[in-house]
């Protein structure tokens, strides 16, 4: 996943301030570390032409056997996992209930207790009895990929859902007893307009989600969306900062707390909130630099300062854990300045301060006091150091104020 301006990316992270996590404590006490784990569902009905995830098409016979394989990963790196109940269970994908039922259940009932379980859903997936598994196996919140709810556009995405569809699913879900709920929405898609956008926004909120996510979308050059949408694309990019506003002015006007760039949650004291911190907890250990466990096709892991990323290849992934082998995959060791420069970059997403301690060597402190004086970045002391964050004008700049303030490479 990339990580610009508010693109979607992917805890226990009740705090302000960014910490270890507890990591060395877990590690003195022999335990593992890691609270987070994410788990890849690739499998989806059809591939949409915009995605640019790792997914595969249909292969329901095989549903099974990626299970087995998932399993035979997660007991090969239990050990880095901290004592259940985690924080966070998240399963991605791809469609992660489009995944066989059975196949399905089986995985959600061996992975660890946590507790924050998010499953990502399409709308034409959710059912009664999927929403029934779903509850029955402890997952408490679902992320539903709604994207619009103009029937041009959905179609201009490729998606199988209707905007009735969408509602539909969020009744459902509702029905099943689900509290947590979240919808995904895209802007800047071909042949909107902000008069849509506004729509969607309406129309997303009359469903009251205690959660959203609005990414503006991103088309990946030499694609076949790109080929086809070329032109409409590129107007969709002039007017990308305007959508961005309208949907950060809609949704904080509606009472929701705009607490990362692309992410919106209720406000603890709205009445349906009933007092919850509704945070994805989650992407948050991601944002605040927490280790996670990943497993599955193109999965990413960040533990003890290493990241590894297993291939996307299905083949290859079956083959080596059917062998009880490590998946094929390739390891990066963080150095200090790369997993600093992860910190400010992440960090600065979110609408908490960021200590600058321990980010002294990558934050260019003349950039810093300039933009601070031009109303983009706020700086405080606090009791144990100085912290850091960008105003709400700051923010609509996003990426670009993080980029001035980082110090060039130092290598
Ligand atoms: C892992 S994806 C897919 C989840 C689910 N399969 C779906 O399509 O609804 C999670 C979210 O990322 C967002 N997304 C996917 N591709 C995107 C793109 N090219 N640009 C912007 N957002 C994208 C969508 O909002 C999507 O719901
Ligand atoms: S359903 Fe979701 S993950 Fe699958 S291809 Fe479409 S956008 Fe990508």
């Amino acid at each position: 996943m990339t990580a610009t301006a508010n693109s979607p990316n992917g805890a226990d992270a009740a705090g302000p301030t960014i910490d270890s996590g507890g990591q060395a404590d877990a590690r003195e006490a022999g335990r593992g570390a890691v609270r987070h784990l994410y788990v890849h569902l690739p499998f989806c009905a059809h591939r949409c032409g915009y995605c640019d995830f790792v997914t595969v098409v249909g292969r329901a016979g095989q549903h099974d056997a990626y299970v087995d394989a998932l399993l035979a990963e997660l007991a090969l790196e239990r050990h880095v996992l901290y004592a259940e109940p985690l924080g966070t269970v998240y399963l991605g994908g791809g469609t992660p209930t489009f995944t066989g039922p059975a196949a399905l259940r089986r995985l959600l009932g061996a992975l660890p207790a946590a507790s924050e379980v998010t499953v990502e859903a399409n709308p034409e997936t959710v059912t009664p009895e999927l929403a029934g598994l779903l509850r029955s196996a402890g997952v408490d919140r679902v992320s539903l990929g709604a994207q619009s709810f103009q029937p041009h556009l959905l179609e201009v995405l490729e998606r199988g859902a209707s905007p009735e569809t969408v509602r539909r699913a969020v009744r459902v879900l509702r029905d099943a007893g689900f509290a947590n709920v979240s919808l995904d929405l895209i802007y800047g898609i071909p042949g909107q307009e902000p008069s849509d956008l506004d729509a969607d926004l309406a129309a997303a909120l009359e469903l009251a989600p205690e959660h959203l996510s609005c990414y503006e979308l991103e088309a990946k050059p030499g694609t076949r969306f790109t080929h086809a949408h070329g032109a409409e694309l590129e107007r969709q990019e002039d007017a990308m900062e305007g959508y961005f506003e309208r949907v950060v002015e809609t949704l904080t006007g509606a009472g929701y707390r705009w607490y990362e760039t692309a992410n919106f949650c209720l406000q603890p004291g709205r009445a349906s909130a009933r007092g919850r911190d509704l945070r994805s907890r989650h992407n948050l250990a991601y944002w605040l630099g927490r280790d996670y466990l990943g497993i599955g096709i193109g999965a990413v892991s960040t533990v003890a300062g290493v990241r590894r990323r297993n291939r996307p290849t299905l083949a290859g992934y079956l083959s080596a854990l059917r062998a009880d082998a490590a998946p094929p995959r390739e390891i990066e060791p963080l150095d200090d300045e790369t997993r600093a420069r992860e910190r400010l970059m992440l960090g600065l997403r979110l609408d908490r301060p960021l200590p600058t301690t321990g980010l002294e060597r990558v934050l260019d402190t003349t950039a810093t006091e300039r933009l601070s004086a031009g109303g983009l970045v706020e700086l405080a002391s606090t009791g144990g150091g100085r912290s850091i964050r960008l105003t709400r004008r700051g923010r609509y700049l996003g990426g670009g104020v993080t980029a001035e303030l980082m110090r060039l490479e130092t290598d």
